[in-house]
């Protein structure tokens, strides 16, 4: 299957803040660029999370994604912030984005074509496998112009009800953009922060999810990303990939004698032993994603829809 350009944008996002968006973004990312395949990252944050704490790039405070938006003015990525992954910083600028899009009425100002017709032509020449956008809790009118964009939606949730209700209200805003003539399509709801132990209460949720998505096609993924929170903080703090902390952590523990006759300074030390659980979590849910684009691209071509 041959693709071209930004028919695999796929956009993270939910309403509620704290569920997994970044953390996913940079942790697919990852997973695509370490097995050879190019990755483009958008940042579409003020926040700024996934660009400067997950994968540590110093960027222009989203300066760039904001004149694009709007003024369809050429998106630069940063280059190879990790072999195969480009990265379009995000940060403070993009508040703008609010009031240009309450004046759009005056000003004939269009964020959602200027966005499309950037990253179209950005992508027509770099020849990403998967391109990322990661998004900010409650920018309603940026995120409408990404759902506006888009190919493939991924909605994250934890397991509480004001997580659930984000899902609620994204479906919603999801199924507006289609009327509206978006060709988006939600491709799944993650569950994050999870315990795999507790398989009663997680089919619970997951039926709670399908609930809420009845009608839009889609089923919530089987992958899930347990917690791990020593993993988290040191993702996080070290602006690493999963799978670089699990490389990290090894050559913690060869060193960890080493050090401990040495009285190594606090703070040297790595939260997480051993990350390898949750980096195999991320690895399941790449694969899926990468099954569902998949099926979805050929499901397109035999329903004759370019
Ligand atoms: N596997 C995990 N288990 C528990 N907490 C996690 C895990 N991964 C990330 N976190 C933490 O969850 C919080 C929210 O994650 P984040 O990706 O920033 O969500 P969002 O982008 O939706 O706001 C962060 O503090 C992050 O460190
Ligand atoms: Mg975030």
């Amino acid at each position: 299957m041959t693709t071209s350009g930004t028919s695999r944008t796929l956009l993270v996002a939910n309403q509620k803040g704290g569920v997994g968006k970044s953390s996913i973004v940079s942790a697919v990312a990852g997973m695509v660029a370490a097995a050879g395949r190019r990755v483009l990252v958008v940042d579409a944050d003020q926040q700024a999370n996934v660009s400067s704490s997950d994968l540590g790039v110093e960027g222009d405070g989203g300066r760039g994604l904001s004149m694009a938006l709007q003024f369809a003015q050429e998106l630069e990525p940063i280059r190879n912030v990790r072999p195969n992954m480009d990265v379009i910083p995000g940060g403070p600028a993009l508040a703008v984005v609010a009031s240009v899009a309450a004046t759009a009425g005056q000003t004939g100002i269009d964020l959602r074509a200027n966005f499309d017709q950037t990253l179209n032509s950005l992508c027509a020449t770099e020849g990403y496998e998967l391109i990322l956008i990661d998004s900010g809790p409650g920018d309603a009118p940026l995120l409408d112009a990404l759902l506006g964009t888009a190919r493939y939606l991924i909605v994250p949730t934890r397991d509480d009800d004001a997580s659930l209700s984000g899902v609620e209200l994204l479906a919603l805003r999801y199924l507006r953009a289609r009327q509206a003539g978006s060709v988006i399509e939600l491709l799944g709801v993650v569950l994050f922060d999870t315990n795999p132990r507790a398989t009663a209460r997680n089919r619970d949720v997951f039926e709670q999810v399908n609930d809420l998505l009845e009608g839009s096609g889609a089923d919530p993924f089987e992958a899930f990303i347990r917690s791990d929170r020593a993993a988290a903080v040191d993702l996080r703090t070290r602006h690493l990939t999963p799978l670089e902390l699990v490389e990290a952590a090894e050559s913690d523990q060869k060193s960890r004698l080493q050090r401990l006759r040495q009285k190594s300074k606090p703070g040297e030390r790595l939260w997480s032993r051993d990350p390898s659980g949750l980096a195999s979590d991320y690895q399941a849910l790449t694969r899926e994603i990468l099954t569902r684009v998949t099926r979805a691209e050929r499901q397109r071509v035999e329903g004759g829809v370019a």
